[in-house]
C-alpha cells in the first residue's frame, strides 16, 4: 500500500520504474530532442529504468526503428546530463521502436496497438504504457480521440496507461475547460499528468522545504514584516525555432500563466497537513483562488516586445523579424503584472511577476523583500546605503539561496550601516548536482506518482486570473519595443515606480 505521507520532498530514491514503456508523439520537436529523449538516458543510466523498457515514436516521418534511434542516440549524445556509457545505449535501444503515420490515421494507431503488444510480449513491459504528447495543442483532440477509439488508452485491472501532457493547456479558461472535458473523456484523472516542469526543478521543490522545516523563517512570512514578493524569470534566448508556438501565444501564456504562478502558489500558501498530492494541491488551489487583479490594468502591468540589439557580443535580431513572426505581431516577449492575495496572511503585499525573451541574463529568482525596520537608530547618512532586507530563492542558474541584511561598514568612526548578503550555493552544500526537471517528472509519471504535476483546477485558476489582462492587452495594439540584451521595457519600472517600490536587480 502507498504510504500517505510520500512527497516530494520526504521520498528516499532510489524509486525505481516497474515494468513499462513510453510512447513519444512530437519526435521532431524542440521539447522532445532537448529535453525529454534526455532524460530517460540519463534516468536510464541512472538505473531509474527497467531494463525492458520501450520507447516507440510515432510521427509522419518514413523512418525504420534504426532512423528513430539514431535521432534518439544524437539527442542522447548532444544533451543528456550524464556520460554517454555504450551499456546504457545499447540496453536502451534495443527497447527503441518507431511507427509511421499519420496522426489523424485510425491505421496508424491500429500499428501502434501491434507494436506495443508486441513490446509487451518481447521486453516485458506488462502492457504499462505513457502516451507523451509533445505536439503543439492544436493536434491534441486528435490525438486523444484515436487513443480513445484504438482503446490504446484503456487502463485494465492489471496495467496502465497513462497521458503526458505538455503546456500550454488551452490557451484561456474556455479552451482550457474544453480540453479538460475531452482528456476527461478518453483518461480518467488519476491518469493524466500535465507537464509544469518548473515543479520537476529541486531549486523549486526547495522553497517548500525552506518554509516548512525551519522555525525561523515562517513567523516572518505574511503582512506584518513582508513588503513585497518579486518572480523574475528573465531569458537571454529570443524564441529560437518557435516562431510556430509562441507568436500568438506570448510571454503571459507562455510562462507567467503556470510556472510563475506555480512559484507564487508555493511561496504564499499554507502549509500542507502532508506532501501527499492531494494536500499540497488543496493548498495551491486556496491561495491561487484568493489571487485578485489590481483594478486598473493599465497601471499594473507592463509588457514589451524586444528589438534588435546585442547579445553576448553578437548582433540579434527583434522579434518582428525573426524568421516566420508576421511583421505587424502584437505578441508579448516580455509581461509584468502586480497581483495581490486576498487573505489574512498576504493582504496589502503586493506579488509583482515578470519574465521576458532576451533580456542581460538568464535568472529566474523568487525575492521575498521585507519592511524596512520601523525605527532606525542611525544617522540619515549612515542608512543611505542599506536597503529593505530580502530573502531570494535563486532557482536558476546560480541556484540557492541569498540573503540580503545591514552589516556595519568596517572602520568607522560612527555606525554606518550597508547591504551584505550571505549565500547558500546548491553546489557547494551537496556533491550531488541537480537532475534536470524533466528526468524527475518522467520517473514520477512512470511510477504514477502526482505531486509534481498540477490538477486542472490549478490549471484553470491560472487562466481566471491571465484572461481579463490578456482581453485588456488584445486592445491595446503594439507592445512597446525593449533593446535585446537589456532589462526590458521601461514601462516595468513606472509600474513598481507608481507603488512606490522598485524591482530589485536580479
Ligand atoms: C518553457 C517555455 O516552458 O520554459 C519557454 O515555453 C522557456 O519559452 C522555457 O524558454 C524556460 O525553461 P527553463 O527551465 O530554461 O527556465
Amino acid at each position: 500500500m502507498s504510504n500517505p505521507l510520500r512527497s516530494p520532498l520526504d521520498q528516499r530514491l532510489p524509486r525505481i520504474a516497474g515494468p513499462c514503456g513510453m510512447v513519444l508523439f512530437g519526435v521532431t520537436g524542440d521539447l522532445a530532442r532537448k529535453k525529454v529523449m534526455p532524460a530517460i538516458y540519463d534516468l536510464a543510466n541512472r538505473g531509474f529504468l527497467p531494463p525492458g523498457f520501450s520507447l516507440v515514436g510515432f510521427a509522419r516521418r518514413d523512418w525504420a526503428d534504426e532512423d528513430f534511434a539514431q535521432i534518439v542516440h544524437d539527442s542522447v549524445r548532444e544533451h543528456a546530463r550524464t556520460p554517454f556509457r555504450e551499456e546504457t545505449w545499447q540496453q536502451l535501444c534495443e527497447g527503441i521502436r518507431f511507427v509511421a503515420g499519420d496522426l489523424g490515421d485510425p491505421a496508424a494507431y491500429d500499428e501502434l496497438s501491434r507494436v506495443v503488444a508486441e513490446l509487451d510480449e518481447q521486453r516485458g513491459t506488462g502492457g504499462n504504457h505513457a502516451f507523451y504528447l509533445s505536439i503543439p495543442p492544436g493536434l491534441f483532440p486528435v490525438v486523444l480521440e484515436h487513443l480513445k477509439t484504438s482503446g490504446l488508452a484503456a487502463n485494465t485491472p492489471d496495467a496502465w496507461r497513462r497521458v503526458v501532457i505538455e503546456k500550454p493547456f488551452g490557451h484561456d479558461l474556455k479552451s482550457a475547460q474544453e480540453l479538460n472535458a475531452l482528456v476527461g473523456t478518453v483518461f480518467d484523472t488519476g491518469s493524466v499528468f500535465r507537464i509544469d516542469h518548473y515543479l520537476g526543478k529541486e531549486t523549486v521543490q526547495n522553497i517548500l522545504a525552506v518554509r516548512f522545516a525551519n522555525e525561523m523563517f515562517e513567523p516572518l512570512w505574511n503582512s506584518n514584516y513582508v513588503d513585497n514578493v518579486q518572480i523574475t524569470m528573465a531569458e537571454d534566448i529570443g524564441i529560437g525555432g518557435r516562431a510556430g508556438y509562441y507568436d500568438g501565444i506570448g510571454a503571459a501564456r507562455d510562462v507567467i500563466q503556470n510556472h510563475l504562478l506555480q512559484l507564487l502558489a508555493l511561496t504564499a500558501m499554507e502549509e500542507p497537513l502532508t506532501f501527499a498530492a492531494a494536500e499540497v494541491r488543496a493548498e495551491k488551489e486556496k491561495v491561487l483562488s484568493a489571487v485578485r487583479l489590481p483594478k486598473d490594468l493599465a497601471a499594473h502591468t507592463a509588457r514589451g516586445q524586444y528589438a534588435a540589439g546585442w547579445q553576448g557580443g553578437t548582433p540579434v535580431v527583434g522579434y518582428l523579424q525573426e524568421e516566420g513572426i508576421d511583421p505587424s505581431s502584437h505578441t508579448e516577449t516580455f509581461a509584468a503584472m502586480r497581483v495581490d492575495i486576498d487573505n489574512r496572511r498576504w493582504a496589502g503585499v503586493p506579488f509583482y511577476l515578470r519574465t521576458g525573451k532576451r533580456l542581460g541574463r538568464r535568472v529566474t529568482e523568487v525575492a521575498v523583500v521585507f519592511k524596512r525596520a520601523p525605527h532606525l537608530p542611525f544617522l540619515a547618512e549612515a542608512v543611505q546605503e542599506l536597503g529593505n532586507n530580502a530573502l531570494v530563492f535563486r532557482i536558476q542558474p546560480d541556484e540557492g539561496i541569498t540573503v540580503r541584511f545591514g552589516s556595519k561598514v568596517p572602520d568607522t568612526s560612527s555606525i554606518e550601516v550597508r547591504d551584505v548578503t550571505m549565500d547558500f550555493q546548491y553546489g557547494e552544500a551537496f556533491t550531488e548536482s541537480s537532475p534536470e526537471a524533466y528526468e524527475r517528472l518522467i520517473l514520477d509519471v512512470l511510477i504514477g506518482d502526482p505531486p509534481l504535476f498540477p490538477r486542472h483546477v490549478e490549471v484553470e485558476l491560472g487562466w481566471t486570473i491571465l484572461d481579463p489582462v490578456l482581453d485588456y492587452w488584445a486592445e491595446q495594439g503594439q507592445p512597446d519595443q525593449y533593446a535585446s540584451g537589456g532589462w526590458g521595457p521601461q514601462v516595468q519600472y513606472e509600474m513598481l515606480a507608481r507603488d512606490g517600490r522598485a524591482w530589485r536587480r536580479p
